[in-house]
Order: C-alpha cells, then sequence, then structure tokens
C-alpha cells in the first residue's frame, strides 16, 4: 500500500529514516491526475532509488491568470490506486498551505530569458512558478535523483538550468514521452478534449513527424513542413512550432546542422497541448 504524506515534516522524516537505512532516494515531482506517462517516469525512479516519492501537488504559483488551475483534474485517490499498482512509493500530496505557509512566497526562482520565450511567453510568470516549487520539492526531499519528463522540454532545460546555476546537488534523470498508439502524447489536460478535438489534437504529432521528415531540407523546410500539417486542422489553433537548439532552447539557423528538437504548442478549443521531438538536421 502506498503510503501518504501530507506534511513536510513527514516527508524529512521519511527520508531520514531511509538514509539512516542507508537507502537512496528518488523523486518524481506531478501535479496528479497521473496517466501511464507518469507511471514511466515512476518506474524508471524505481531503478534508479531504493526510496521513490511521488509528490502530487497542484502549484498555484505555475498557473497565469486566467489559466485551468480551478478545473484542473485533482484526483489523488485514483492517483493513488494507479501507483499501488505500478511500483512501492510514497507519496507527498501536501495542501497549498502546507508549501506556501506565509502566502504565496515572495521569494522565487526566476528561469531567466529562456523563460520568457514558447510556454512563457504564453503563460506569462509560469516557469518562474514551476522552478520555485520544484527547488522547494528539492529543498524538502534532497532527493539523490528526479525525474522529468521530456514531453515539458523547456521545463526540463529549465530545471536543469536551475540546478546547474544553484549547485544544486541532483542527478536529473528525462524520461521519454509516452504516447498513445495513434500518437498523441500524453497529457493530463488530454481529458478536456472533445471527440473532434482529441482526433484534431493528432495533428501535432502529426507536424511533427512531418517536420522530421522534411529535415533533410534544413531547418526552415522542416518548420514550414510542420506548420503546414496544422494550418490544414481547422480546430487547431497552432502558437508555435519552431526548431530549437538542445543546448541553449533558442531557434536554430538554416545552416544548423546536427541534433535539434522541434516544439509545438497549440490551442483545441480552451486546451492548450504541446509536444517535442528530436530532429537530425544534415549538413548541407
Ligand atoms: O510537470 C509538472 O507536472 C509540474 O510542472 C511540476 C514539475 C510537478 C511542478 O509543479
Amino acid at each position: 500500500m502506498t503510503d501518504i504524506l501530507h506534511t513536510i515534516a513527514e516527508v524529512r522524516a521519511t527520508v531520514a529514516s531511509a538514509r539512516a537505512d542507508g537507502r537512496t532516494v528518488a523523486l518524481v515531482p506531478t501535479m496528479g491526475a497521473l496517466h501511464s506517462g507518469h507511471l514511466s517516469l515512476v518506474e524508471r525512479a524505481a531503478t534508479l532509488g531504493d526510496l521513490v516519492i511521488v509528490s502530487i501537488f497542484v502549484n498555484p504559483l505555475q498557473f497565469a491568470a486566467g489559466e485551468d488551475l480551478e478545473r484542473y483534474p485533482r484526483t489523488l485517490e485514483a492517483d493513488v490506486a494507479k501507483l499501488d499498482a505500478a511500483a512501492d512509493t510514497v507519496v507527498f500530496a501536501p495542501s497549498v498551505d502546507e508549501m506556501y505557509t506565509h502566502g504565496p512566497s515572495s521569494t522565487r526562482v526566476t528561469a531567466g530569458p529562456v523563460g520568457d520565450l514558447f510556454e512563457g511567453a504564453t503563460r506569462p510568470g509560469h516557469f518562474d512558478g514551476t522552478l520555485t516549487v520544484v527547488a522547494k520539492l528539492f529543498n524538502i526531499v534532497q532527493p539523490d535523483v528526479a525525474v522529468f519528463g521530456q514531453k515539458d522540454a523547456q521545463q526540463a532545460f529549465l530545471v536543469r538550468q536551475m540546478v546547474a546555476d544553484l549547485d544544486v546537488p541532483v542527478r536529473l534523470e528525462i524520461a521519454p514521452t509516452v504516447r498513445e498508439a495513434d500518437g498523441l502524447a500524453l497529457s493530463s489536460r488530454n481529458r478536456y478534449l472533445t471527440e473532434a478535438e482529441a482526433s484534431a489534437a493528432l495533428a501535432l504529432s502529426g507536424a511533427l513527424a512531418a517536420a522530421v521528415e522534411a529535415s533533410s531540407g534544413g531547418a526552415e523546410a522542416a518548420r514550414v513542413a510542420g506548420r503546414a500539417v496544422l494550418e490544414a486542422e481547422t480546430l487547431v489553433e497552432l502558437d508555435y512550432l519552431e526548431v530549437i537548439d538542445r543546448e541553449t532552447y533558442r531557434p536554430v539557423g538554416d545552416d544548423f546542422a546536427g541534433d535539434a528538437l522541434v516544439i509545438v504548442a497549440a490551442r483545441l478549443g480552451t486546451t492548450r497541448l504541446i509536444d517535442n521531438r528530436s530532429i537530425a538536421l544534415p549538413p548541407r
């Protein structure tokens, strides 16, 4: 049975006892509404640490005004049942008051210039809020390793940057995106989609595939091919499709050769989805 801890003190005591037994600690930060993508992170964590702590916390700090904070699914009981079936874990499910005892924390981690691009351009303050809660979780749990998903590529980039910039003693593991058989990347927000939107959402993975297919023509050809797929789908409102340098998270020039990432974000009705895929750009 999965243990559920609600307080920081309980987490610290559990970690201290594991450490006293010489056990290592792995952390999987989540906002709950767990799906197979999260469970794959948990399974990965179980191969990397002896004690696996899964945090489940819908962090108000990372939602911009007018976003889906209120309607974001909170399904703790179902999440715990899924974890029970997946691996031996301890859940940390704090309240907002427990995490932000003195109100919304006035000290924030700032994500820097990359935090204002792409997701950050559409969701002001999102990455400052995300990094602040991730830093708090790192300080509470003090894990040896923390596992994040590649689907949130910009988040993974910025967490890595924070860990390097602030000398946080944690190893990061970025696990691959899990997809439906039809290619749709798993996301807690997929449950908001109507049937028609879910079918139109396949344009995201389709656009990434088209970009990869056009990669021999260079970054601009890949962008054009990817965007064309999304623009052809009437239910999809494209936010961005870009080819970026993995080292800088900035768009690559047309002369770029090597391993890059094609990233996409689009809105379907009231739901915003993101996805990404590796793309190899050959010298031309
Ligand atoms: O990826 C998420 O679910 C969240 O951004 C995270 C990392 C748990 C921080 O709230």
